[in-house]
């Protein structure tokens, strides 16, 4: 069973994602298994890190051949948090503004975010990174938190790091 270590409330934020980042390589180790590996991120994150009420995935669910990717849609996976809205289309909300721009996307202020899609009425900012595996959209990582303007440059980067070490676990 692996032990997700309790820190000190004190520990700074660039230290405790280097140590976050740490216990995800660990982890994720000697398992790729996207959907293994995604939930044992999210549950790591959300047990980990202050301050936020839901911490998981949405992947790309391209459409028939025919289609471009683009109009594929997210569609909800593994997540800690109350239960989340299944299918987001690219552009729409902070997930889709993050997949369709492939760039990580820091709402301080969810209210003031146009086409921001609630699931949960308590969060009020969220930090959305995209996933790209050798330029291909895997999907977002998504973090929500009730408190407003939780997320930073530090969080943004950290949970970059983060999402790095997923998608490198994922090739055998
Ligand atoms: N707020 C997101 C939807 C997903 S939930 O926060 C879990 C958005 O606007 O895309």
């Amino acid at each position: 069973m692996f032990e997700i270590e309790t820190r000190p409330v004190t520990t700074d934020k660039a230290t405790l994602y280097a140590a976050l980042a740490g216990d995800l390589r660990a982890l994720l180790e000697h398992e790729h298994d996207l959907i293994a590996n995604a939930a044992n991120m999210a549950s790591l994150i959300y047990h980990t890190l202050p301050g936020v009420n839901w911490a998981g995935f949405y992947f790309l669910k391209e459409g028939p051949p025919k289609e471009q990717p683009q109009h594929g849609e997210l569609v909800l996976g593994p997540f800690q948090g109350k239960p989340a809205c299944v299918r987001i289309a690219i552009g729409k909300g902070v997930c889709g503004t993050a997949a369709q721009r492939r760039v990580s996307v820091v709402v301080p202020d969810v209210d003031a975010f146009p086409g921001h899609i609630a699931c949960d009425s308590v969060s009020r900012a969220e930090l959305v990174v995209p996933i790209i595996q050798a330029s291909r959209l895997l999907g977002v990582l998504d973090l929500d938190s009730p408190t407003p303007a939780r997320f930073d440059d530090i969080d943004r980067e950290g949970c970059e790091t983060l999402v790095r070490i997923f998608v490198d676990s994922l090739a055998p």
